[in-house]
């Protein structure tokens, strides 16, 4: 059996993981408290599909992307068409918006997502091919007023689970209208210096310059130090879109620097842009990323409907409240153990638990057919607050004994009044 067990054991793909009851702990507190932050400020949760349409992140995340074009899990179904999994969420609630007509709703349209993401990535510390996401989209603002907004809830956010203090860094990378100039400008700056530099540099300095800034290789790193920054380089109205956005953060007392070398990964954003940072979660030391994406509505097929986001790792969420020794809130412990001997106890506790269990009561027993050490040994490990023995006799009198297991007091009580104390917390 064991060779045959070595022999037909199937690891974990690369770059994915199980998330296991202990583990999932951390996980479903930080959901709810992102859900609550997000439900606080008017928000409503989106669910989307894990595949769409390849061309929707083809056109939407942009195909001179590194994601597009070295990261997307892309197959052909049976019915030979092209699809994708998702490597992130705008795009799909964007088509969302288009597909279910939600620029003809109330504006703006304010949703949020916990999605799991896919990306064919070098598996490293916080960086996986299956991973999560907790991000939001507003739709229809043009103002800095959303900008603000999505900071601050985020702000909001992060204070709830203990890392509210973060760095944001903030930036402002242009529109339609300032980055075509700007890009000219960059392709004058590189001209003499793209020789030396690497492979996805020379592809980018055609298709979309302004990622050469963002390149991490040390050779390109040095070609750059001189590089001019759209954020100088902006158009009227987009310098007084960041002005507004910094005013207002700044009338927040919401600290941020500004770090002109933040471009983003994704093509759709405009304007503003920003990012969470910390050292504990790895290389990359993003947490969270997000900006506004003006054009990518009408881009997908929609209306011209102003847009701006973000999301964030959840994996790489709970890394930094790990590293800063965050606890995850209270452990649910158990209200009351059934501790039984013998067939007739066991039926008897086995539908007290049920009716317990109906009323939103934590009920634990035995379901190994244990001796009665044994189960009184699992009720102190999972920590129970109160237990009670039930056997033949308890039955046959109609009495049980309560042991409060924090002090170790013991009450006698009738047996078919435990449902009424548990309940009324009367024990
Ligand atoms: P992104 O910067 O590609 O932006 O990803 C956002 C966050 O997802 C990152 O900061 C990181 O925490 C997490 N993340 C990304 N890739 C991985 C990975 N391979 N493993 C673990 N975590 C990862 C977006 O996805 C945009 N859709 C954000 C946005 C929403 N912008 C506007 N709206």
């Amino acid at each position: 059996m064991g060779d045959m067990e070595e022999m037909m054991k199937i690891s974990l793909p690369k770059g994915t993981k199980d998330i296991l009851p202990e583990e999932m702990k951390k996980w479903n507190y930080v959901e709810r408290a992102f859900s609550t932050a997000l439900r606080n400020a008017g928000y409503g949760e989106i669910r989307i599909p894990v595949f769409e349409y390849t061309e929707l992140f083809n056109r939407g995340v942009g195909d001179t992307t590194d994601i597009v074009q070295k990261e997307m899990y892309t197959f052909t179904d049976k019915g030979n068409r092209s699809l994708t999994l998702r490597p992130e969420g705008t795009a799909g609630v964007v088509r969302s918006y288009i597909d279910k007509g939600m620029s003809s709703m109330p504006q703006p349209v304010k949703l949020f997502y916990n999605i799991t993401a896919y990306r064919y990535e070098n598996v490293q510390k916080g960086r996986y091919r299956e991973f999560n996401q907790l991000g939001a989209e507003v739709f229809g603002v043009e103002k800095p007023n959303a900008d603000i907004e999505i900071i601050s809830v985020l702000g909001i956010f992060f204070t709830s689970i203990g890392i509210g203090n973060l760095s944001l860094e903030l930036n402002s990378i242009g529109c339609k209208t300032c980055r075509p100039t700007y890009n000219e400008k960059l392709k004058e700056y590189y001209k003499d210096k793209i020789d030396g530099m690497c492979d996805d540099c020379k592809r980018r300095y055609e298709t979309n310059p302004l990622r050469l800034i963002d390149c991490k290789k040390e050779n390109c790193k040095a070609a750059s130090k001189d590089v001019p920054y759209i954020t100088d380089n902006l158009c009227e109205e987009c310098s007084v879109h960041f002005a507004g956005v910094k005013n207002g953060l700044n009338k927040m007392d919401i600290k941020y620097t500004v770090n002109k070398g933040i471009v983003r990964g994704l093509d759709y954003y405009t304007k503003t842009v920003f990012e969470f940072v910390s050292e504990n979660v790895g290389t990359q030391g993003t947490i969270c990323g997000g900006g506004r994406y003006d054009g990518l509505v009408e881009a997908l097929g929609g209306k011209d409907v102003p847009g701006i986001g973000f999301s964030m790792g959840t994996e790489r969420l709970l890394m930094e409240m790990d590293s800063r020794g965050i606890g995850f809130g209270e452990e649910r412990r158990p209200e009351i153990y059934f501790v039984t001997i013998g067939d007739n106890a066991y039926a008897y506790a086995r539908k007290l638990s049920c009716a317990l269990r109906r009323a939103g009561i934590y009920t634990e027993m035995d379901l190994l057919g244990r001796s009665v050490k044994a189960q009184m040994k699992d009720a102190n490990r999972k920590n129970a607050l109160y237990t009670v023995v039930i056997g033949e006799d308890e039955i046959s009198q109609n009495k049980a004994v309560i042991t409060i297991m924090d002090t170790g007091d013991k009450r006698e009580v009738s047996l078919d009044s435990i449902y009424k104390r548990i309940i009324e917390k009367k024990v």
